[in-house]
């Protein structure tokens, strides 16, 4: 089947324009946020790192007691539907799946459900990349989040209240603190460097292992920059060289300026300008490919 430009959603097996999708108010992502997402790109019509977005998504629904509700490669053949009428155009696809809507609103969990499963893409504006690759300002929270972080959760309350906190303060992000160490940005992983090291927290409960942290980790070890995963307590974040939050969407934002104060010398730096360049050679050739 194909798919024609003003379908840019998919829900339950039908394509369909964004305005007509409808779920359920019973629906459990809506009731509980009992569902999960991932966000991926697509550049030139290519998705990127599908295979390690969708290994996530099936992590994710295995932690919250959910089974696959289809193949990778139905996957795959579901969103390349969706972003083949945009032709060219650089897309980000968002896609959900809930334990979809009961007979009426109860906390335990249905042995037997229909999951919801959705799925839009948006175009990837350039502009706000170009603007986050002339250097972001961010502030330090308390990371007030659950202790599942791990899980590409819908429930996204505490994200979105601490992001409004840094957006509040003009800044483009908030990095969380959590018992003295430093996880992760509100919507974005956390990198610094020291010495010319980068440095990136482990995975583990406290943050999303997310797909960008993984790359950008590859190609700094193969650009020959030493890289390590390990704990960073605020103080080394507060004297980092560098400081870099890392997403599918804003890919690598250099944070020039820290709870008002500069990062290293307040410049875009030396270590980002490599990783930074060696990540859209990385997307040029997936472009071509
Ligand atoms: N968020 N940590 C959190 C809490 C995130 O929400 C995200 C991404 C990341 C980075 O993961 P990745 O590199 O796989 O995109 C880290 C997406 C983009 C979002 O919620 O829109």
């Amino acid at each position: 089947m194909s798919v024609s430009s003003s379908h840019n959603a998919y829900l339950n097996g039908e394509f369909l324009p964004l305005a007509k999708a409808k779920v359920s108010v019973l629906d459990r992502g809506f009731l509980f946020a009992d569902g999960v997402y991932e966000v991926i790109p697509a550049y030139a019509g290519k998705l990127f790192r599908l295979q390690q977005h969708l290994d996530r998504l099936n992590s994710s629904l295995t932690a919250i007691s959910m089974k696959p509700v289809m193949s990778d490669r139905q996957w795959a053949d579901v969103l390349n539907k969706l972003i083949e009428p945009r032709g060219q155009s650089d897309q980000s696809v968002y896609l959900q799946v809930t334990r979809g809507a009961g007979k009426n609103r109860d906390h335990q969990l249905p042995s037997e459900y229909q999951a919801t499963t959705f799925a839009m893409c948006q175009a990837i504006a350039a502009d706000s990349l170009d603007k986050i690759s002339r250097g972001i300002s961010a502030i330090t929270l308390d990371d007030i989040r659950w202790d599942w972080c791990h899980i590409k959760s819908v429930a996204l309350l505490g994200n979105i209240l601490l992001k409004q906190q840094a957006c509040d303060q003009d800044c483009t992000e908030a990095i969380l603190l959590r018992d003295g160490y430093a996880t992760e940005g509100t919507a974005s992983n956390l990198f610094i460097v020291k010495n010319n090291q980068v440095i990136t927290p482990p995975k583990n409960h406290n943050l999303l292992p997310g797909v960008t942290r993984d790359l950008v980790l590859e190609l700094a070890i193969k650009a020959g920059i030493s890289a390590t995963e390990r704990e960073i307590s605020e103080q080394e974040l507060f004297d980092a060289d560098e400081i870099w939050l890392t997403s599918s969407t804003k890919q690598i934002m250099p944070v020039v300026e820290l709870n008002r104060q500069a990062v290293g010398n307040g410049q875009l730096g030396d270590v980002w300008r490599q990783v930074s360049t060696a990540y859209s050679q990385f997307k040029d050739s997936l472009r071509t490919q």
